[in-house]
């Protein structure tokens, strides 16, 4: 199979990227559309390797699930006739765990197999399952079989306010507060534009659904309608790749069709590292310009620096002048590329994160007596030379082909099915803006 990508670096890279559809959207319409009584069509669905596998998975439990164009997707629940999440299929995509909602909707119980930890951090659902139980699931989980058994005796009712917030949590328990009893309250939620997104999706369908900041209010409504297709929002995590990508190589971009208040912080942090941004009728248009200054950031959930970003900007900042700063509050093992990109010349050290209240401070299940690397500094500017580069997650691996990109010389980069479980049409997209890179 072909999993590596040759790059010659070196190259400034401009032009335009047309943005594919939300991967963090379109996965969780899909699995909302098993809420639905009916066939449903999504559109601007991209066309991933995550999208793929949990179509797969849907098909797997008795639905019908297929892409009936390039970037439309055609869901028919109708068919949906097992309440048992196959081990196999939902290991290999993670929101496997939020077909609780559809499949506690439809047959009152159901077993779902523990996500478990993966490649950037321990990922437990123990807001989501403490959340679920406060609506009126009575779930235990079985260490035995790895699965949890779900049953919703009555239609879920109460309030919830999460300790700390969770994103997907945040979306699963929307769905499964849409056909509740009375009115449902759920505090201190995730403020994702991804979550803005499913909630437009289900209200259009007739759910009521109202969110104020974190606090959202849902009036249980007896069914869904499909109304039209729905269209996905664009990927602002991939839009931020794509400016890493060609600011890091000298170039200039433009994108059209992204709201800027969706990456606001981000744009913030471009401009204090001395990036010209413009915004008109035309799009969204980065200039690299003159030389980029070192800028800190600190990730944290929307509308702060998302964690999805910093690798990226990690190898931005190698081409800037002075030490920045990344300190990573959301997840707890994001730095897998810092090794690979040292390969490449990269000056990057892990510092000691002094930090007053820990427990408060991140947003994973901060451990007292465990060893965490949370901050890096970086140095720059410097020159990165070609090397042979591994991925082991997803952003990880956008960041490893930007500094591939911005590097002089060949690199070959191993395991880009990790990349492609969220880019899609990259190397199209990427040789479109005058990169070199072949996959092999
Ligand atoms: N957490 C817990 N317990 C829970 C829920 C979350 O400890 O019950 C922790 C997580 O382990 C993490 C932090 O809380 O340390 C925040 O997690 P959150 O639940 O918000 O993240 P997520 O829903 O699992 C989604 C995206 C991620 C994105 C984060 C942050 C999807 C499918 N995934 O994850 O996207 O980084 O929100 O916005 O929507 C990616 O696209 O590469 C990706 C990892």
């Amino acid at each position: 199979m072909e999993d590596s990508y040759l790059i010659k670096g070196g190259k400034k890279l401009n032009g335009e990227v047309l943005l594919s559809g939300a991967k963090n959207a379109a996965l969780k319409m899909i699995i909302a559309s098993l809420l639905f009584d009916e066939k449903v069509v999504l559109d601007n669905v991209p066309r991933i390797n995550d999208v793929i596998e949990l179509l797969h998975l849907i098909k797997s439990l008795g639905a019908r699930a297929d892409f009936i164009e390039k970037n439309k997707v055609e869901i028919d629940p109708t068919s949906l006739n097992l309440n048992k999440v196959d081990l196999l299929h939902a290991s290999k995509i993670r929101v496997s765990f939020m077909l609780f909602a559809p499949l506690l909707y439809k047959f009152g119980n159901c077993f779902v197999p523990n996500p478990g930890g993966c490649r950037i951090g321990a990922r437990p659902i123990d807001r989501i399952v403490e959340g679920m139980k406060s609506l009126g699931v009575e779930i235990r989980y079985i260490s035995r079989t790895g699965f949890y058994e779900a049953k919703l005796p009555d239609k879920p009712k109460g309030s919830f306010t999460f300790n700390k917030p969770s994103h997907t949590g945040t979306e699963l328990l929307i769905m499964l507060s849409i056909f509740g009893k009375d009115r449902i309250i759920l505090e201190n939620c995730a403020n994702e534009p991804e979550i803005d997104n499913l909630i437009d999706f289900l209200n259009q369908s007739g759910a009521k659904i109202t969110k104020k900041n974190s606090r959202i209010e849902i009036d249980g409504v007896a069914k869904l309608k499909f109304k039209q297709p729905f269209k996905i929002i664009p990927d602002r995590n991939e839009a931020v790749t794509y400016i890493c990508l060609v600011l890091a190589t000298g170039g200039s971009l433009r994108l059209k069709d992204l709201p800027l208040e969706s990456i606001g912080i981000f744009v913030e942090k471009l401009k204090q590292a001395g990036v010209e941004v413009k915004d008109s009728p035309e799009g969204l248009f980065f200039n690299r310009g003159r030389l980029l200054q070192a800028v800190n950031i600190e990730t944290t959930p929307h509308p702060g620096f998302m964690t999805d970003w910093q690798p990226n900007w990690a190898v931005l900042m190698t081409q800037a002048n002075g030490k920045s700063i990344i300190h990573e509050r959301v997840f707890e093992n994001r730095f897998s590329y810092v090794e690979e990109l040292k390969k490449l010349g990269a000056k990057i050290k892990f510092i000691e994160a002094k930090v007053d209240n820990p427990g408060d401070f991140f947003f994973f299940n901060y451990k007292k007596n465990e060893k965490y690397n949370q901050q890096i500094e970086i140095e720059g500017p410097v020159r990165l030379h070609g090397g042979v580069l591994n991925i082991a997650d997803l952003r990880a691996g956008a960041s490893l082909a930007t500094a591939a990109l911005a590097a002089e010389g060949e690199s070959a980069i191993n395991g880009v099915s990790i990349l492609e479980r969220g880019y899609e049409d990259f190397v199209e997209k990427v040789s479109n803006l005058g990169g070199e890179i072949k996959k092999i």
